[in-house]
């Protein structure tokens, strides 16, 4: 007898072909609704699912209880789980940990071997939140006690806690601004709509060019700024495909299995969030240095002579290029860990990448994870020995299609994973080629065969190699619960069963874990495994690009946006990525500079160098498409200038790498990270910080001369004539093609090398140093009597090492002082080793000081004497 709240937020029931009469079998509300996303087929509101709270105890970090269902609804979503238990941890003064499992503890969660959580053996003291709990019928809230705002109360909701689907929900308060939950395109920018339309996730290789569709990963953590400026987050460690729906005034989470286990982070910062949240989740790996140089691929290069061709061309033009990189064209029929015999020949190869290595450059190349089946291929041959592939329920192989034909998939939760992996990846640099990095790609897994069971559509010889009807497993042992949960999320908008184009979910590890529950952890996995293969390989700190990941991968691999196409919407759109990367904790991300998909124009192209310049990862991409910078002038002027300028701020972007490696925290931030007070920032998804000191502000419109950027309170300065502009204020400033604006923050040093076109050249220059200070009196931070300016910075240096702060590494804190007539520069470092067998310690250069009546070029012949580097006075600034 329950009514259809037609006008209430809608829980969808139904998937695409589902009609009225389907609908209301399924005991939902039918009603179409062709002006917005909403469901037409919905569950009916009044139903609830709810438990009682029978036993609560203290525990030494907070409490236990028992929960025992009383109210089961919607039983068209499977079983209820009958007696639950509650965990509450009161981890510490900004983290609450709230976990809801089933009693016996059987299901499945993330494996703390794979992703292990901090541990705490008492209770934080004075927390920043109060938990409360209601026994009958059970419910919770969160409440920030500094001024009674509720961040989440399940009190309204319903608790859903069945085999294959848990359901929470809570207000979310209408004004306050949300972001998060990905990964995802979003086309209106990386504050989240409210529109009732569920953020799914469940990893999949689609474009990234489709916007607002579940991407290649997944990252449940939401950050919310409340009005004021308290930020909150919110993750959910779980790894079933989920959807998170948000709407006007709520949140919801459904996931298909696993447990509620929540984490709520205090800030009140949102830099204190994300520090919290990557205290949970691990901070984000430190990159090496070469690796903040410029990227050059293309999917498409015919043979080692083309390489060759794109680095002297780079060369020729004298714009900044780093590493090489090479797509799949380089394997011998697309087997990972060969070489093509004709185009890619071991000794043309070898002799490229010493020529590379011999101009201080670097090769990269890609490696995806399916394994051609193929007796006599040493990596098929030595994972069936070691058995070391997916297998379905009754212990059979499971074939997938990608690139090669028929594949095996690495299962690498097996115990030989790592070495396997190892191996592989050691012959191939120590016997093939000695690589510097290593790309992992179509690693949602991507898999061109459709879901098992799905009638076959005709696709001939599909993309490439054999046809899908020979290479795939389609009579594999299935499990139809897991291939077609009761609950649909939206994947790939509602098309899509939960195995097409991927591992079927009823393939089983070798400990037994359904690839249902661990699918959104394949990717994760595969960087964990080959970060470690590399830290044993390379003498220097690894390098990783994934393009699938899960909460955590930002310790192991940098991370792209993956196959955007070159439009006016994806170059904007690559700044929200860009951002919600960094969100989540794997700040070493670009997009495909000039578009992956489509060919791409010269004016598209030159906007998007100037800005994939400051891409905290830069790399040019393309499906096919020849478009290096260097083949139109206009392009090759604009990356001159961004590169070389990218160059420059090298040490700068290392040492805020180095920053959130240590601290935690993100590298190129939303404006509103340092600016969490002004909510005209929190709208912002066409501008972004590197660091805290460095403001980007591209064109992002064709045909475009100027920008309005909005310039964040303080003084700024353009990076290039050194002008100043005051905030806030959103300033109309001239931007003709080939220039970007990027700006200065005053209070801030910024270390920079010298514009050479790779890392070893502008490492081996001296160091300079812009010096912003602010206008006299404007944002003192020192403690100190009588200062009227003050800025300060820092920079981080170590040559690459394997470990950070070992022995080769130093840091220099900079503080610039302006009292009356005179100012002090001081530059006090640290060692992480000895200070005499301390390497790469720059020379001083260039000082340039901005906001003092001479600013002056000066320079200090006394830097590289001065013994201890401490209280270097490099000169009187007036
Ligand atoms: C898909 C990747 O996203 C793309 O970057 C790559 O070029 C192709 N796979 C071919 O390897």
């Amino acid at each position: 007898n329950e009514r259809c709240a037609v006008d209430g937020p809608r829980k969808d029931c139904g998937w695409l072909g589902i009609n009225d009469l389907g609908c209301e079998a399924r005991g939902c509300c039918w009603a179409p609704d062709y002006d917005s996303n909403k469901p037409w087929c919905f569950y009916k509101s009044a139903v609830a699912s709810a438990y009682d709270m029978v036993s609560v105890r203290e525990t030494d970090l907070g409490l236990e209880g028992e929960l025992q269902l009383t109210t089961s609804g919607l039983p068209y979503l499977g079983h209820d789980i009958q007696q639950l238990k509650l965990s509450v941890q009161f981890e510490t003064q900004g983290r609450l940990h709230v976990k809801i499992s089933d009693w016996a503890d059987s299901r499945w969660t993330v494996p703390e071997s794979l992703l292990p959580r901090p541990s705490v053996s008492t209770a934080a003291s004075d927390p920043l939140y109060a938990f409360n709990y209601q026994q009958s019928p059970f419910s919770f809230s969160v409440i920030r006690k500094e001024d009674g705002d509720v961040l989440f109360d399940t009190t309204e909701h319903s608790l859903f806690f069945k085999q294959q689907y848990l359901e929470l929900s809570s207000p979310i308060a209408e004004s306050a601004a949300l972001y998060g939950i990905g990964e995802r395109t979003r086309s209106e920018g990386i504050r989240l709509q409210r529109d009732g339309v569920p953020t799914t996730l469940w990893n999949k290789d689609t474009a990234a060019a489709n916007a607002d569709t579940n991407l290649y990963g997944s990252h449940p953590f939401l950050m919310a700024i409340a009005e004021g400026g308290n930020a909150h987050g919110i993750f959910l460690l779980n790894s079933n495909g989920m959807d998170v729906v948000l709407d006007k005034s709520t949140i919801s989470y459904r996931a298909l299995g696993g447990v509620l286990d929540f984490y709520f982070f205090l800030g009140p910062t949102p830099r204190e969030v994300i520090q919290q949240y990557q205290e949970v989740i691990g901070k984000p790996m430190m990159p090496p240095g070469w690796s903040l140089g410029f990227h050059q691929c293309r999917w498409g290069y015919r043979n080692v002579q083309e390489l060759d061709t794109v680095i002297e061309s780079y060369r020729a033009a004298d714009i900044p290029l780093e590493a090489m990189w090479t797509d799949i064209d380089y394997m011998d029929g697309y087997r990972d860990f060969t070489l093509d015999k004709k185009n890619f020949d071991l000794s043309q190869m070898r002799a490229l990448v010493t020529k590379l290595h011999d101009a201080g450059q670097r090769w990269v190349p890609i490696i995806d994870p399916g394994i051609k089946v193929d007796t006599g291929y040493p990596a098929y041959d030595d994972g069936i020995r070691e058995d070391i592939f997916l297998k379905d329920a009754n212990g059979k192989r499971y074939i997938g299609k990608v690139w090669p034909g028929a594949v095996h998939f690495p299962d690498w939760f097996h115990p030989g994973a790592q070495d396997y992996w190892t191996a592989q990846l050691r012959q191939f640099h120590d016997n093939l080629v000695p690589f510097d990095g290593i790309w992992i790609d179509m690693n949602e897994a991507s898999n061109f065969c459709q879901a098992p069971g799905e009638a076959l559509q005709s696709n001939g010889l599909g993309r490439r190699g054999l046809s899908e009807a020979i290479a795939c497993s389609h009579n594999i042992s299935l499990r139809l619960n897991l291939e077609h949960p009761p609950y649909r999320i939206n994947n790939a908008e509602k098309t899509a069963p939960l195995s097409e184009k991927t591992i079927p979910v009823s393939i089983v590890h070798h400990d037994g874990t359904f690839e249902y529950d661990a699918h959104n952890l394949y990717g994760f996995t595969e960087a964990q495994l080959t970060h470690r293969a590399l830290e044993d390989i390379l003498v220097e700190r690894p390098f990783v690009l994934t393009r699938s990941s899960f909460s955590g991968s930002g310790q192991y691999t940098a991370h792209w946006s993956g196959d955007n196409s070159a439009t006016w919407d994806d170059l904007r759109w690559s700044i929200g990525s860009v951002l919600n990367s960094n969100l989540f904790g794997m700040p070493m991300v670009g997009a495909d500079i000039c578009g992956f998909n489509l060919q791409t124009t010269e004016e598209l192209c030159t906007r998007w160098i100037s800005l994939g310049a400051f891409y905290p990862f830069s790399r040019a991409h393309s499906d096919h498409y020849p478009q290096e910078l260097y083949l139109w002038d206009t392009v090759a002027n604009a990356a001159r200038k961004a590169l070389k300028m990218r160059m420059r701020l090298v040490p700068y972007l290392y040492t805020a790498f180095k920053k959130a490696n240590t601290e935690g925290g993100m590298v190129a931030s939303p404006l509103w990270y340092e600016f969490p007070t002004d909510a005209s920032t929190y709208d912002n998804s066409r501008q972004y910080l590197l660091g805290s000191g460095v403001l980007v502000s591209p064109v992002l419109e064709k045909g475009q001369d100027h920008v309005d950027a909005y310039i964040p309170e303080g003084t700024w300065y353009n990076i290039w004539d050194y002008s100043a502009i005051q905030g806030p204020q959103t300033a109309h400033l001239p931007c003709p093609l080939g220039e970007i604006q990027v700006h200065v923050r005053a209070g801030t040093i910024i270390p920079m090398q010298q514009p050479a076109n790779t890392t070893k050249q502008a490492a081996a220059g001296p160091l300079d140093l812009i010096v912003a200070l602010p206008p006299p009196g404007q944002g003192v931070k020192s403690a100190e009597q009588n200062v009227d300016q003050y800025a300060e910075g820092a920079v981080y240096m170590d040559g690459g090492a394997m470990a950070v702060n070992g022995p080769d590494s130093f840091t220099i804190n900079f503080e610039a002082r302006v009292s009356g007539q005179r100012g002090r520069l001081m530059a006090a470092p640290t060692f992480g080793g000895n200070a005499l067998t301390a390497q790469h310690v720059p020379s001083l250069g260039n000082v340039t000081v901005l906001g003092v009546e001479c600013g002056s070029q000066l320079h200090d012949p006394f830097w590289k004497e001065a013994a201890t580097f401490s209280n270097v006075i490099v000169a009187g600034v007036r």
